[in-house]
């Protein structure tokens, strides 16, 4: 599918045509998603049912970039004044922090991977005036994080940002808790502390007994998922790096391809090839995995941000029923071409499994250097032919080593040129995708009930790990883990 013509207010192109999928192939999916009661369920998604079942929570991602005026209810509620009223707050902090020299966000996961991808990604939007404020994402709770990230900041003229939805989540927490430490060893007093310390959180009451002055703090809501907050005040850092107006058309360009997802007809609808293809690649060709290659250095954080988008929504052995799934997510990786053409794609071309790819490229450089078209120019060249060698592959009269197979799945999405407008449109893409799919595999996209075992367990063991002379701590655990921390805590 790629219609240039009518693309039903997507800014965005896809080109489905190297999926090998004939007209007769499509309707049979087409026919799929409707037996799956897709309709009703996207009209639930927008219209603030609950449709995040196990947790009784409206998913409502795209009201935060609802730019129509119109209202969305849930609970009979409008939820737009308040959605409105951060926007307020977001533009007021870029008003305020003048003469800031750095701004420290602390999150993880849905609290970092948005806003770090945007910052990164807009710095070659030559369009946009940057901010000469130094952002620092600081997520991991590994001190190399945090010492890198303080080495680089001035304490006098910092921000520090916490994002959590939960305002519990461990490693944000003790960066938080750490970086005041460095701002009081800095002979900050605790004033000064409190007034540069902000917050963007649903747990308004914990950031506050935390010591976030209430009128630092900016709120969203638990009908936001974390993996889909970038739309909220977690995309803070956006508005403060390229101004309030990049945010808001960064919101906008989402909102063009939500309008896009609810209008399209199914035949012409972006989310719901992509969706497709990929769920026909798992069945008919037993893919487990998809490599997603930006052709845009810029987007070489993409990748990482969708992993966390697909995998940890629509990775569920059961589904919304209870009952086991056939299929659920594959497994995301990817990074910038042509760097991971030197990589694995070997593997793509030759290897036993078939690995679809998603291929994004933008149509205008992304530089402004003297050299730029020359060098684009061979970006795309290589985007386009890698592609071809994927579908149509090659073989040798003799020698099977020298020869390519072809049939290998891909999709081309066309920007016109990377900036905040078109990037929104992108991020809002695959976000209706994941949604698309977990209709498509019948588990709820909206919750993330594994993650939980994991951080539950590290409890203990990490107060067998600060107690090594109490031996009765390492009683509950197995034999393998017991013997593990005992190695650790040898002398
Ligand atoms: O990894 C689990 C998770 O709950 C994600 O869903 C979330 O994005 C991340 O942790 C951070 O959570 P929070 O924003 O509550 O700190």
């Amino acid at each position: 599918m790629i219609n240039t013509e009518n693309n039903f207010n997507s800014p965005l192109y896809v080109d489905t045509l190297y999926q090998g999928i004939n007209s007769f192939q499509w309707q049979e999916l087409f026919d799929i998603v409707e037996k799956k009661g897709f309709s009703a369920k996207r009209h639930a998604l927008f219209t603030g049912q609950k449709i995040n079942q196990s947790e009784n929570r409206a998913v409502l991602h795209t009201a935060l970039r609802n730019l129509s005026g119109s209202p969305v209810l849930v609970d009979d509620q409008d939820i737009m004044p308040a959605i409105q009223s951060v926007w307020r707050q977001i533009e007021q902090c870029c008003n305020k922090f003048v003469g800031i020299t750095d701004i420290i966000h602390i999150g993880i996961g849905g609290s970092d991977f948005g806003p770090r991808l945007v910052c990164d990604a807009l710095w070659t939007d030559d369009s946009l005036t940057k901010t000469p404020v130094n952002v620092h994402f600081l997520s991991n709770i590994d001190s190399a994080d945090l010492a890198r990230t303080l080495a680089r900041a001035k304490p006098q003229s910092t921000r520090v940002i916490i994002v959590s939805k939960t305002f519990t989540t461990l490693e944000t927490m003790q960066n938080a808790q750490s970086v005041i430490k460095w701002l009081t060893e800095a002979k900050l007093t605790k004033t000064q502390i409190s007034n540069l310390l902000y917050a963007v959180t649903a747990n308004t009451s914990e950031a506050l007994t935390f010591g976030v002055k209430d009128e630092n703090i900016l709120p969203f809501w638990d009908w936001v998922g974390g993996r889909f907050s970038v739309w909220s005040a977690v995309g803070l850092p956006i508005a403060l790096k390229f101004g309030f107006e990049a945010f808001k058309k960064f919101l906008a360009g989402a909102h063009a391809m939500d309008q896009h997802f609810l209008n399209a007809p199914i035949e012409q609808n972006q989310p719901i090839a992509l969706a497709l293809t990929l769920f026909r690649n798992q069945l008919k060709r037993g893919s487990k995995a998809q490599a997603i290659i930006p052709y845009a250095q810029s987007l070489n954080l993409f990748p990482t941000w969708l992993q966390q988008l697909e995998m940890e929504s629509n990775g569920k052995t059961h589904g919304l029923d209870q009952k086991p799934v056939e299929i659920s997510s594959v497994c995301i990786f990817g990074s910038a071409g042509t760097n991971s053409q030197h990589s694995y794609f070997q593997m793509l071309h030759q290897g036993t499994q078939v690995v679809p790819v998603d291929f994004i490229a933008v149509k205008a450089p992304l530089s402004d250097l003297p050299c730029a078209q020359e060098h684009h120019r061979q970006l795309i060249a290589n985007c386009l032919a890698q592609s071809q060698a994927l579908a149509k592959g090659f073989q040798h009269p003799t020698d099977q080593n020298q020869s390519y197979s072809g049939h290998r799945p891909n999709t081309l999405i066309w920007l016109d040129k990377l900036d905040a407008y078109n990037l929104g449109a992108l991020m809002a893409l695959y976000e209706h995708r994941t949604f698309c799919l977990g209709v498509l595999y019948g588990v709820n996209s909206f919750d993330q009930p594994g993650v939980e075992l994991g951080k539950k367990l590290a409890k203990p063991i990490d107060q067998a790990l600060a107690n090594p002379a109490d031996a009765e701590l390492l009683e509950v655990f197995d034999d393998i883990t017991k013997s593990r921390i005992q190695w650790f805590n040898q002398p």
